[in-house]
């Protein structure tokens, strides 16, 4: 099943205009990836329903949406100018680079807790070579932001990253919303928006790559109450996932242990998902304690504390950080909706997504698309879904109805609706559903 299903769901995503490579007309660019029209309506299904889940349906949270370039002080502040790096090491002959731990773990050999001396040791003790077969070199540390320089000089001052986690954005504004709402605590700052990773080696399809979606949530405690936050927010992740339609028995939950844990982490679950490809992260939830807002505090000499309210208590808050990533949802929500049957005796694809997550949720087809009568009808049967369906309704008459279906089925609209000649004598269509491909007529009253 594996590694084929994860070819058949690649293969399908492009041809039915989910995901393409990005700048593929000129060859690529590694680790970018580009979303087509049901892509793009795959991924905002998903960031919807996790902003109404998370934000919307909930008193304690609050949404911002910051600028992706930050002042440079803030990756100071934060760590990731010293530490988010990774194992680098190069094959001493081509000079081609790779990650040191996915070397490793590519001859077997599981990295995750090794120093980066550790790794080297492990090279030489084992005898692994680079994919091309030749010595590698020892690792040296690879920092993964995306610099850049803005405005017209490049000197120092001028520096700045595109941000690596959209996490800092929220830091950033933590004083700005406690300022002009004061929120009882515990309450929330939550964000989707793109982050950049210069990834040594991006790979697994969507699962790595150098530019992605985050959906993140800081939300604000009382340092001795951390705990009943950290277990709410992972009950409601484990209900949002469930709502998905992933099912419980591929997810996973990882205690990370401390060598693992991000610089600024004192526990964090990952919420691992079995994709095609394997066991692999698809969130986190991370306990940053105070680490972020006392830095801020103490680079920009701002107070970060909190004073509740009607008291004279004051403290810095401590944070749990729930951190999505969109296109791992969204690949572990295709890998589990995709499925293969048989109908009439024929190999049939379909995707099984929750109809809150369907890119198209009718398509409205006339049974012949040369009667100028079923067209007429059909349109506006069409029209009238279009309304009810906040425009997510298909018109489709392309080819033959069987052809029609098996397209539907492979983009996991969940209804078809197919006009004939009965409805033009007593307004009744027929609607298809697309797991079980079962037939009923319907009045186009009832239907709109
Ligand atoms: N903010 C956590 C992360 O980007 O992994």
């Amino acid at each position: 099943m594996s590694d084929t299903k994860m070819d058949s769901i690649i293969s399908l995503t492009k041809r039915r205009g989910f995901i393409y490579q990005g700048s593929e007309v000129y060859g690529g660019l590694s680790g970018t990836w580009d979303y087509g029209p049901l892509g793009v309506q795959l991924k905002r299904n998903i960031t919807d329903a996790w902003w109404r889940h998370f934000v919307s349906n909930r008193d304690d949270m609050y949404g911002v949406d910051a600028a992706i370039l930050m002042n440079q002080k803030v990756w100071q502040a934060s760590g990731h100018v010293d530490t988010f790096v990774d194992p680098l090491c190069e094959d001493t002959v081509n000079h081609r680079r790779y990650r040191t731990d996915h070397i490793l773990k590519d001859n077997g050999i599981d990295a995750e807790s090794m120093t980066m001396e550790e790794m080297d040791a492990a090279i030489i003790e084992h005898g692994i070579k680079s994919p091309d077969g030749n010595p590698l070199s020892p690792s040296r540390t690879f920092n993964m932001m995306f610099k850049t320089h803005v405005g017209a000089t490049e000197d120092e001052s001028a520096i700045s990253y595109l941000r690596p986690e959209t996490a800092q954005g929220i830091f950033t504004n933590y004083k700005n919303v406690v300022d002009a709402f004061y929120p009882n605590i515990p309450f929330g700052l939550a964000q989707i928006g793109k982050a950049f990773r210069n990834e040594i080696s991006p790979r697994d399809f969507v699962f790595r790559s150098r530019e992605f979606e985050q959906m993140e949530i800081e939300y604000f405690v009382h340092p001795d109450r951390w705990e009943e936050s950290f277990e709410e927010l992972l009950a409601s992740t484990h209900k949002f996932l469930s709502s998905l339609g992933l099912r419980s028995e591929n997810i996973h939950e990882l205690d990370v242990p401390e060598a693992d844990r991000a610089h600024y982490s004192k526990k964090t679950i990952d919420i691992e998902f079995d994709y095609p490809t394997g066991k692999a992260e698809l969130l986190g939830i991370a306990y940053r304690t105070d680490f972020d807002l006392s830095n801020i505090q103490q680079a920009s000499g701002k107070s970060m504390e909190y004073r509740v309210k009607g008291s004279d208590e004051k403290f810095i808050p401590h944070v749990i950080e729930p951190s999505f990533g969109v296109e791992r949802l969204m690949m572990a929500v295709l890998s589990e909706a995709y499925r293969e049957d048989e109908v009439n005796g024929e190999r049939r694809v379909y995707l099984h997504l929750p109809e809150e997550l369907a890119p198209i949720k009718c398509a409205v087809s006339p049974l012949l698309k040369n009667k100028p009568e079923l067209v007429e009808k059909a349109r506006d049967v069409y029209r009238a879904l279009k309304q009810k369906y906040d425009g997510a309704v298909m018109w489709d008459d392309n080819g033959n109805i069987g052809k029609r279906y098996r397209r539907q089925d492979e983009i996991g609209t969940p209804r078809c609706v197919v006009i004939d000649f009965q409805t033009l004598e007593d307004d009744t269509v027929t609607v298809r559903d697309r797991d079980t491909t079962e037939q009923v007529r319907v009045s186009v009253k009832e239907l709109v």
